[in-house]
């Protein structure tokens, strides 16, 4: 089966190094789409690490622009890392690459997504604080909350999940 997703302008989300990342994650992606049999758990790994780099990236970006650790775009980025990892055990173990092409195809429904909610929010508030990517510098300090953010910004983002991601939050605080 061969994946649909391709790079659109509709994705990009106007900061250059999101965009960036997230035009190597959909080309790394369809290497894997493309990818012979012997070469597949290789070209996931390569799709896995550089989930890592991405996904802490963002995190960074987050954390020092008002977000708790335990907002809910984090918390997915760690759920969906996880879960690759753990496919890729079960594929050298079972060899059974149809897991990996199937689990390929929903990372990257899963990717569209994300980037399209998410990561649109994260790129919305980074924006608007005046966030310099490349040296990590708030230029619009004023323009972040007083407190702590535990949603992501998003349409996805309930007012539950906010919610709970905050009852985490400061219970972690307690122990
Ligand atoms: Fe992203
Ligand atoms: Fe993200």
């Amino acid at each position: 089966m061969s994946s649909t997703l391709l790079w659109s302008d509709s994705l990009a989300l106007g900061l250059d190094v999101m965009d960036d990342t997230h035009r190597e994650f959909i080309a790394l992606l369809k290497q894997v789409d493309q990818a012979a049999e012997l070469d597949l758990l290789a070209s996931w790994q390569r799709v896995v690490d550089h989930a890592q780099d991405h996904f802490d990236r963002e995190d960074r970006w987050m954390r020092s622009t008002g977000f708790s650790s335990s907002n809910c775009h984090t918390m997915q980025h760690q759920v969906v890392l996880q879960v690759m990892r753990e496919v890729a055990v079960q594929v050298q173990q079972s060899k059974d690459s149809a897991m990996l092409r199937d689990m390929s195809q929903q990372l990257g429904q899963w990717f569209l997504h994300h980037a399209q909610s998410m990561d649109a929010a994260l790129a919305l508030h980074l924006r608007s604080a005046g966030f310099d990517p490349l040296t990590g510098i708030v230029n619009l300090p004023e323009a972040l909350p007083a407190d702590a953010i535990h949603g992501c910004g998003s349409s996805v983002c309930s007012p539950t999940a906010q919610a709970v991601a905050g009852a985490t939050a400061e219970a972690d605080v307690m122990r």
